[in-house]
C-alpha cells in the first residue's frame, strides 16, 4: 500500500507466515511504518473512532440480536426482557443506542473536517464518493434500527419515512410497496428491516475497507493543504498517529461512558417506550437528532412548484442535499485546499455549520407557524453554498500565501526541505495535486 514495504519478519514462524499471507507485512506497512503528514491535528483523529465505534456497533448489535424477537407480537417485550432480564443486557442496549448517537457525531466531525480542510478535492475524489455512500448506508442502517422496538416512534417514523416514496412518480408505490412487504407497516415491514439492519453494517465495513485503501493510495491531507514533497515531511504512523488517535478514542470513549450509564435515554425520545399503536398518531412525529437538518428540508416545501406538488418537492430538496456531496469535488473551484488558507471562504464555511445547526433545530419543531419559512430559507442557504458559494468564491477569492512545504509550516523557512533536520519516515506515497504547489 505504501510504496516499498520495510516489514522484516522477526521470527521463523513469520517468515513463514510472510511467504504465504502476508497479512502481517500489510499490517506493518498500512499502520506501523506508514508515513503520515507530521502537522496533523486532531481533527484527523475522527477516522480511527469511527472505525472503533463500527466494530462496537457491530459487536453490541450481534449480541443484542441473540434476544430479539423480529415480529410486532414480541418486538417491544423482547426488548424489554433484554434491558431487565438478559445479563448484562441493559449495558448491550445502551451501549448500541447510544453508540448510534456517538456513531453519528463522529461521521459529521469527520464530514466537516473534510470540508475546512478541503480533503474532497483531487486526487482525494474516490475517497470522498466512498465516505458519502457510507454516510448513505449508515442513514439507512440507523433508520432500520430505530424501528425494531417497535415503539410509537419506531412505527410512525416508519410509516413517514416508507411514504416518502408514493410521491415518486411511476416507480414511486411500487418502491413502497417493497419497502413495506404490503401497503402498511406491519410484521412484514419489520423483518426485512431487522435483515437489512443486520446486512448493512457489514456492507458499511466493506466499503470502509475501499476507503482506507483509496486513503492509502492518495496519503492524507493536513492543515496546510500542501501535499507531502519529501521524507521531512511525515512521520511514520506508529507511535505518532497511534498515540494521537488513541488519546481521542479515550476521551470520546469516556464522553459515550458519561451518557451510556448516567443518562442513556437523554438523546432518545419518550415516546418509544410507548408500545407502537398503529391507531394513535403521536402529536408530533419526530426522527432522531442525526436526522434533523434533512427532516427540515424535507417539511421545508410546502407549495407546489410547477408539475412538482409540495410532496414530491420535499421529497427531492431532502434526497439532492445528499446527492449534491457527491458532486462537491467538481463544485469547489478553488486552487487552495485548506481553509486556514481562504479568508473569505473560512466565514462561509462557518455560515455553513451553523445553517445545519439551524436546520437541525428547525427539523425538531412542528412543521407549522414560521418555521416551514425558517426550514425554506435554511434549504436554500443549503444549496447555495454548494451551488453558487462554492464555484464563485474559488474563481475571485484570493488566497493567503501557501507554505512552500509542511516542513518549512512545521519547522520553519531555514529547516525546510534539503535543509532541515526532521526524522521523517521513508519516502510518502502521496500523489502530487499540480495545484497545491
Ligand atoms: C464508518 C465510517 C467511516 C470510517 C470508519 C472512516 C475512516 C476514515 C479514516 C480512518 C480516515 C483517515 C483518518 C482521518 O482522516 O480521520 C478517513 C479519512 C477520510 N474520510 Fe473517512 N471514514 C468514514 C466515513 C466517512 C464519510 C461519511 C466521509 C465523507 C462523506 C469520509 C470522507 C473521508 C475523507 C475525504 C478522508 C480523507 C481525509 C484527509 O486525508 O484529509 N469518511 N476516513
Amino acid at each position: 500500500m505504501a510504496g516499498h514495504s520495510t516489514y522484516v519478519p522477526s521470527n521463523g514462524v513469520m517468515r513463514w507466515l510472510d511467504a504465504r499471507l502476508p497479512l502481517p507485512r500489510l499490517v506493518y506497512d498500512s499502520f506501523v511504518a506508514y508515513p503520515v503528514p507530521r502537522n496533523l491535528n486532531y481533527a484527523y483523529t475522527f477516522g480511527g473512532i469511527l472505525a472503533l465505534f463500527l466494530v462496537i456497533q457491530i459487536a453490541t448489535g450481534v449480541v443484542l440480536a441473540m434476544h430479539y424477537a423480529a415480529s410486532t407480537e414480541l418486538a417491544f417485550q423482547s426488548v424489554e426482557r433484554i434491558m431487565r432480564d438478559v445479563n448484562w443486557g441493559w449495558l448491550l442496549r445502551y451501549m448500541h443506542a447510544n453508540g448510534a448517537s456517538f456513531f453519528f457525531i463522529a461521521v459529521y466531525c469527520h464530514i466537516f473536517r473534510n470540508l475546512y480542510y478541503g480533503s474532497y478535492k483531487q486526487p482525494r475524489e474516490v475517497l470522498w464518493i466512498l465516505g458519502v455512500v457510507i454516510f448513505l448506508l449508515m442513514m439507512g442502517t440507523a433508520f432500520m434500527g430505530y424501528v425494531l422496538p417497535w415503539g410509537q416512534m419506531s412505527f410512525w417514523g416508519a410509516t413517514v419515512i416508507t411514504g416518502l416514496f408514493s410521491p415518486i412518480p411511476v416507480v414511486g408505490p411500487a418502491i413502497q410497496t417493497l419497502l413495506l412487504g404490503g401497503f402498511a407497516v406491519d410484521n412484514a415491514t419489520l423483518n426485512r428491516f431487522f435483515a437489512l439492519h443486520y446486512l448493512l453494517p457489514f456492507m458499511i465495513a466493506g466499503v470502509v475497507i475501499l476507503h482506507v485503501w483509496a486513503l492509502h493510495v492518495t496519503g492524507q491531507t493536513n492543515p496546510t493543504g500542501v501535499e507531502v514533497k519529501s521524507s521531512k515531511d511525515t512521520v511514520p504512523f506508529t507511535p505518532h498517529a497511534t498515540v494521537k488517535d488513541g488519546l481521542a478514542m479515550i476521551v470520546f470513549l469516556a464522553v459515550f461512558a458519561y451518557f451510556v450509564f448516567y443518562m442513556p435515554n437523554f438523546l432518545g425520545h419518550p415516546d418509544n417506550y410507548v408500545p407502537a399503536n398503529p391507531l394513535q398518531t403521536p402529536a408530533h412525529i419526530v426522527p432522531e437528532w442525526y436526522f434533523l437538518p434533512f427532516y427540515a428540508m424535507l417539511r421545508a416545501i410546502t407549495f407546489d412548484i410547477g408539475p412538482i406538488d409540495s410532496k414530491l418537492g420535499g421529497v427531492l430538496v431532502m434526497f439532492g442535499s445528499i446527492i449534491i456531496l457527491f458532486f462537491l469535488p467538481w463544485l469547489d473551484t478553488s486552487r487552495v485546499r485548506s481553509t486556514a488558507f481562504r479568508p473569505v471562504y473560512k466565514i462561509f464555511f462557518w455560515i455553513f455549520v451553523a445553517n445545519a445547526v439551524f436546520l437541525g433545530w428547525l427539523g425538531s419543531k412542528p412543521a407549522e407557524g414560521i418555521y416551514p419559512t425558517l426550514s425554506l430559507i435554511g434549504a436554500i442557504y443549503y444549496f447555495a453554498h454548494f451551488l453558487i458559494i462554492l464555484p464563485v468564491l474559488g474563481l475571485v477569492e484570493t488566497p493567503r500565501k501557501l507554505p512552500n512545504s509542511i516542513s518549512e509550516a512545521v519547522l520553519g523557512p531555514d529547516r525546510g526541505i534539503g535543509t532541515g533536520t526532521g526524522k521523517g519516515a521513508p519516502a510518502a506515497p502521496a500523489a502530487s495535486a499540480p495545484s497545491q504547489h
